[in-house]
């Protein structure tokens, strides 16, 4: 380990040195700062790094820019001004109208799903399926020597490119890098209805490119031009994520006048995502499975801690937001769920209401069809035994000896979201017996 942060230091010392002299460090900060237009993404061909070794290098400098960005004229607010600003903020005057929605959540919460009810929306959204996927995956490992608030950094400046519809900032993390904007790598890009819709979606030339292919029709390698034309020529734009790690780092993005942020925060119950995980990636919960099979958790084990890192940082965001701070005053919403899979349409309807957004037709139908839910009864009833079986199927598949420890570690975290503790294994598997507390979250 020792080895690897010391060759990670010389790196830094040696590209300093490069830094200074090749000035791409300026660069890519003052990109950052002076938040070019949408349509500008890098100019020249240099902005790129070469192929092959550039991936770390890249990462480095990038990193580099963002050390040396000072918060101060980073974001456009100082500490000072901040109260004056807020009612500026209040009005929403610069956003022309457009509306943004982050959903926030983390891996096996039914964030897919979620994010599909926006998604779904109609010609008018612009939705963007979890596009740190490819930030994290050039920065995991150089994050490592710097705990992660530089990454969060990154994460929240990406974002809020995106919601501008300047994908340049995000081009620098594609890999292997967009030749002249254009990639067939970009993430779930099937995930995202705009981009397989013209304009971004573009004839097919070369047959052989199987992966450039939508779900529903087959288009070209992703022009990212095309794709910011796109997003600029709609009023809504969505991005779902599971990488933002606390909510608090969000806060220039919220407060950037240019936006008009609502954060939902997406929660689910942690046996539930231990239980989904432990299926979902079943070669990395190798661990937790001869756990479960020795009956004995170690509980000071780098899995345990992790698996509390995560509860911690889920429920202090959501402290924060719940708090409601001035800074997030109407932009934030908490949602289980729980909730969601027993009453889909009618939890539609409310996240559709926070955001200030019409709850389309086609919005609507999707929900319908993927759902069961029925419309008797004006159009809210769902049929609940059904979707929540769904949502409870976890509840047979998690020992009880993992279901203790996750509420050891995450109580808190359950508690405050309402998932009640079990003291037995009866009590896990009997579905009579709801482990949902109902709560009404404030959000207004
Ligand atoms: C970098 O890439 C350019 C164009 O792709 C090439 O001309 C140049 O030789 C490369 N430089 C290095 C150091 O590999
Ligand atoms: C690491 O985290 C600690 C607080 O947890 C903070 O004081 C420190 O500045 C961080 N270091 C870096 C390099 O970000
Ligand atoms: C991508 O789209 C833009 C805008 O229409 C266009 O100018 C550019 O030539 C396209 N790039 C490629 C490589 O086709
Ligand atoms: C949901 O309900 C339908 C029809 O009532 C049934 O066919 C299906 O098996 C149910 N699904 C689950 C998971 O219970
Ligand atoms: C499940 O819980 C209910 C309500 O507490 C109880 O009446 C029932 O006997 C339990 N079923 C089993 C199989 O333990």
């Amino acid at each position: 380990m020792k080895a690897k942060y010391a060759v990670i230091f010389i790196c830094i010392v040696a590209l300093v040195i490069i830094e200074k002299e090749s000035n791409i460090l300026s660069r890519v900060s003052d990109k950052l700062i002076q938040r070019q237009t949408p349509q500008q993404t890098p100019q020249t061909p240099q902005d790129y790094a070469n192929t092959t070794e550039s991936g770390s290098l890249m990462v480095l400098k990038v990193l580099l820019s963002k050390m040396s960005v000072s918060d101060g004229n980073y974001s456009n607010f100082s500490e000072e001004q901040e109260e004056e600003e807020l009612d500026d903020f209040d009005t929403y005057g610069y956003s022309g109208g457009r509306k943004h929605v982050l959903l926030m959540a983390t891996t096996r919460t039914g964030s897919s799903f979620v994010g599909e009810f926006f998604n779904q929306h109609g010609e008018s959204m612009f939705y963007l399926f979890e596009p740190l996927w490819h930030v994290e995956r050039m920065l995991a490992t150089a994050a490592e020597a710097n705990n992660g608030t530089v990454l969060a950094e990154i994460y929240r400046d990406v974002l809020q490119a995106l919601f501008l519809c300047d994908f340049s900032l995000l081009e620098k993390f594609i890999s292997p890098p967009p030749q002249d904007h254009v990639t067939p790598d970009l993430f779930r890009r099937e995930s995202s209805l705009s981009l397989c819709e013209e304009p971004a979606c573009t004839p097919v030339i070369k047959d052989v490119f199987e992966r450039y292919h939508c779900k529903t029709r087959r288009c070209g390698p992703l022009n990212l031009t095309l794709a910011s034309e796109s997003c600029l020529s709609k009023q809504y734009h969505g991005i779902k994520t599971v990488r933002v790690r606390q909510l608090e780092t969000l806060q220039p993005l919220v407060k950037d006048p240019r936006l008009d942020i609502k954060i939902i925060q997406l929660v689910r119950d942690p046996r539930a995502i231990l239980a989904s995980r432990m299926v979902a990636f079943s070669s990395k919960y190798q661990t937790w499975k001869a756990w479960a099979h020795d009956g004995q958790v170690p509980e000071d084990d780098e899995e345990v801690k992790r698996l509390k890192g995560n509860c911690d940082n889920i429920r202090m965001s959501a402290e924060v937001g719940l708090s409601q701070p001035h800074w997030l005053r109407s932009r934030y919403m908490l949602v289980r769920y729980e909730d969601i899979a027993q009453y889909p349409m009618q939890k539609a309807e409310e996240m559709y209401k926070f955001t200030g957004i019409p709850f389309s037709s086609q919005a609507r139908d999707w929900i319908l069809k993927n759902t069961q839910t029925t419309q008797e009864a004006s159009g809210i009833y769902s049929t609940q035994k059904n979707s929540s079986e769904q949502a409870e199927k976890w509840r047979f598949s998690i020992p009880f000896t993992l279901a203790r420890v996750v509420q050891k570690v995450c109580g808190p975290t359950m508690k405050l979201f309402g998932y009640k503790f079990v003291n037995d294994e009866k009590t896990l598997i009997n579905k009579s017996i709801s482990l949902l507390e109902h709560r009404q979250f404030q959000f207004h």
